[in-house]
């Protein structure tokens, strides 16, 4: 531990992440060695986030759940290999393009009812003020259930699939 950064100490054990929202919680405050230093690390995130985000000219009912601190500050745990990628890009062709859009524009076909529409993946800016842990997080648990079609996939997905999609998106704004 010591020198790594707190996202990589709890890349150690990612597979358990998603297990359920309990976990998460119970995750966030584990007493290991290096809590303070996540803590800083986190509050400096979550200010920043805070501050930016969301952003002015969002949808003004847009409740998307922030996920708690320790995610914010995740790096994603995989490597983006050419494989990861590909994986990513089709469990999101099959999987997600009908509501974000084929080319993560967030304008997919069956958009067109929905009170609160996917974000714009391919704007540069909007992406930077939101955190892999977060992008990894909804994915997992689903946004807001009573305003948006967004579900969770953690019953669907392994966590591995699921941050391979948390590259794939980020690609559309590299
Ligand atoms: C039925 C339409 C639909 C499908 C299918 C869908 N999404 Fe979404 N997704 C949404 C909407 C709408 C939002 C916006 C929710 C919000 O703003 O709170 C969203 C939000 C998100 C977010 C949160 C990012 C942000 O804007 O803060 C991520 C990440 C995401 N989706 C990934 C995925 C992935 C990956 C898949 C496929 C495995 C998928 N979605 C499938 C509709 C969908």
């Amino acid at each position: 531990m010591g020198e790594s950064e707190a996202g990589c100490d709890l890349g150690h054990n990612w597979n358990n992440y998603c297990e359920d929202r309990k976990g998460a919680v119970r995750f966030q405050g584990s007493g290991r060695g290096d809590t303070m230093k996540a803590m800083t690390l986190g509050f400096t995130v979550l200010s920043i986030v805070l501050v930016a985000w969301p952003l002015p000219g969002d949808a003004a009912d847009r409740k998307t759940p922030t996920a708690p601190e320790a995610f914010l500050t995740m790096a994603n745990p995989m490597a983006t290999t050419p494989d990861v990628l590909q994986e990513g890009k089709s469990l999101y062709d099959n999987r997600c393009s009908k509501c974000h859009g084929s080319n993560g524009d967030g304008k997919g076909s069956a958009t067109k009812d929905l009170d609160v529409k996917p974000r714009n993946y391919t704007d540069k800016g909007l992406m930077q003020t939101i955190p892999d842990g977060q992008l990894f997080w909804i994915i997992c648990y689903g946004s807001d259930p009573d305003t948006t079609e967004m579900k969770g996939y953690k019953k669907k997905l392994s966590e591995e699939q699921m941050w391979s999609l948390v590259h794939y998106i980020r690609s559309f704004a590299p």
